[in-house]
């Protein structure tokens, strides 16, 4: 299969080394016209030249965060961070898959397939992604994220979002504690926590769904954050989900907003049927497919954010690949909108925006 890489990430490659010697060849940052201070934005106690961002995935570490303040992204998240070393899984680690159209509930009970051919990456683009939140040491993490929030200008803000395990709640609490401290202590201006990832509590179960859980780690983190605004990342609420009761007791837990959603888990095969990633039999998708499911929870959050007067901010995601879609976002109730693959795929989405804006 012929893998069409990202600009400014190469898929053949670990996320490692990309780290360690990364490549954006043929990137140029174009002139960026700022807006008037007088249209900037406030999120949460900050100021934002723009409503858009980047959401966490592999490009943002501390270089590629620098590439991406000059793109003209102005809601940085740096990649999800642990308490400790974590090495990402083998490679294959991102594969581009056959969905052309947009994606409804019922279409996620069934595999999704690789890419035969890419000839071309266009804004159609869906990859389906499997790391394991790999995560480098204290010792290279904290200077790497020092490093990302020196390079952004005024009007950009850096999110970090931070991870935990552990066999219990209360270890869990506790690790996901150590991971934002240790964010806070390099510069964060906001925490986001991690519920979405595979971080699971029963197989097929992920963190997000458990009430009980998300709020009292919430809690225990708020409280040891002082005034650095906590974020929950969620991924895709279930088709008759009502975020009701979600919401209401991570706002009493003291979280500032949330962002969602996450890659949707999919199971994804080869052309010869075999999982795409070996072992792993269920991945992340992202990209063009998951806008209209991503629009869908963010209309169900602004709902009960709005209906139960709760005051969250909340950051939208999920397949923005040109420049209107991060509009679909704003329009569904989105505080701020950000794009993960299509950023990754097409490095100059907010330039493009910022030029639509303008006109
Ligand atoms: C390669 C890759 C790596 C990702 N890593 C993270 C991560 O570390 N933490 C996280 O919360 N989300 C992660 N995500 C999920 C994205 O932040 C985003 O929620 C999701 O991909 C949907 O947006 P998109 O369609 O614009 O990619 C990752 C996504 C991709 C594609």
């Amino acid at each position: 299969m012929l893998s069409v890489s990202s600009p400014l990430y190469d898929i053949n490659k670990t996320f490692e080394e990309n780290f360690n010697n990364p490549s954006f060849p043929s990137i140029k940052p174009p002139i960026r016209v700022w807006p008037d201070k007088a249209h900037w934005h406030s999120l949460l106690g900050y100021t934002l030249a723009s409503k858009i961002g980047v959401a966490p995935c592999a490009v943002t570490t501390g270089k590629g965060i620098a590439l991406l303040s000059q793109l003209g992204f102005d809601l940085l998240t740096y990649k999800t961070i642990r308490s400790q070393a974590h090495p990402s899984h083998p490679l294959p680690n991102i594969v581009h898959v056959e969905a052309e159209k947009l994606l409804d509930y019922s279409d996620l009970w069934a595999a999704i397939y690789t890419k035969k051919l890419i000839e071309e990456v266009s804004s159609k683009i869906a990859i389906s992604n499997s790391f394991g939140n790999a995560s480098f040491e204290p010792l290279i993490v904290m200077p790497d994220i020092a490093f990302a929030k020196n390079v952004l200008a005024e009007g950009q803000v850096l999110i970090v979002s931070v991870y935990g395990t552990g066999d219990s709640l209360s270890a869990m609490s506790k690790d996901f504690v150590t991971a934002a401290l240790m964010a806070k202590e390099a510069g964060a201006d906001i925490i986001e926590l991690n519920f979405s990832c595979p971080n699971l509590i029963k197989p097929g179960e992920p963190l997000y769904w458990n009430v009980d859980y998300v709020s009292n780690i919430t809690a225990r983190v708020v409280k040891s954050m002082g005034d650095i605004p906590v974020l929950l990342k969620l991924g895709l609420l279930r088709e008759q989900e009502s975020p009701l009761k979600l919401l209401i007791s991570i706002a009493r837990a003291g979280a500032r907003g949330v962002s969602a959603i996450n890659s949707i888990s999919m199971r994804v095969l080869n052309q010869m049927q075999g999982p795409a990633f070996g072992k792993r039999i269920y991945s992340g998708v992202s990209g063009y497919p998951i806008r209209r499911l991503a629009l869908q929870s963010i209309k169900k959050l602004a709902q009960v954010n709005q209906d139960e007067k709760l005051n969250l901010a909340i950051l939208g995601m999920g397949g923005i690949t040109l420049p209107e879609h991060f509009n679909e976002f704003f329009n569904s109730g989105a505080d701020a909108a950000l794009s993960a693959t299509g950023m990754m795929w097409n490095p100059y989405l907010a330039a493009q925006f910022h030029q639509q804006s303008e006109l």
